[in-house]
């Protein structure tokens, strides 16, 4: 066996009313006071922060060596939520080797993934069961759970070696917000937002 060389391992999704891995390296739990700055409506955050720490979303992970060949793969369970007008998300990230990619697998519930390049072209694609999503190179990610009741649960798969820039999206966010509106989403413009040109001056 080659140094360096991981095993071939199984592990099974297991579909309860929580979707989990039977078997998994590290669970990780993110919840609304590590979202600071990151909601648009400020006082319905410090609000709902004041009342409760709730939990926004939770991500399973196999922890395999982070190089280049090597695969990461996990669950992101964005659960149902709102705050002010809108949803529960996820922090969202480039990753550090922008040229790489991820793919992501719907399980269970609705949503959006909002993408965006450093460049400011930005995409919003819808997720519900079965959607296969391919986010590539260059494309910083965000997954927003737009049910009220169901989580969102992907499935997600990139190369060893991305590594996860937060920097930039914790600074203004995306370009493009995911509001509910008479309880429906709307894709609206980020009021926070400023082109990459911009941002130089
Ligand atoms: C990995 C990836 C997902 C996210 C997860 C949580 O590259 O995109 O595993 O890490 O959905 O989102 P973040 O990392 O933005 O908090
Ligand atoms: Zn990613």
């Amino acid at each position: 066996m080659p140094e360096g060389t991981t095993q071939p391992f199984v592990t099974h999704v297991l579909k309860a009313e929580k979707i989990v891995f039977s078997e998994y390296d590290h669970h990780i739990q993110r919840r609304l006071s590590a979202m600071k700055g990151q909601y648009l409506d400020q006082a319905a955050y410090q609000a709902l922060l004041a009342r409760e720490d709730a939990l926004l979303y939770e991500v399973y992970e196999m922890r395999r060596p982070e190089v280049p060949g090597e695969l990461l793969f996990g669950l992101s369970i964005v659960h149902p939520g709102i705050v002010g007008q809108e949803y529960f998300m996820t922090k969202g990230h480039f990753h550090t080797v922008l040229e790489t990619a991820e793919v992501y697998y719907c399980l269970r519930g609705e949503g959006f993934m909002v993408m965006e390049t450093p460049e400011g072209e930005c995409k919003v694609e819808a997720l519900r069961l079965d959607s296969v999503l391919y986010v590539p190179p260059r494309w910083a990610h965000r997954s927003v759970n737009t049910s009220s009741d169901t989580d969102l649960v992907t499935f997600f798969v990139y190369p060893g070696h991305s590594g996860h820039d937060y920097g930039s999206i914790e600074q203004q966010g995306f370009r493009k917000l995911i509001l509910a509106r008479d309880g429906r989403p709307e894709i609206v413009d980020n009021p926070r937002w400023h082109s990459p040109e911009k941002r130089k001056k």
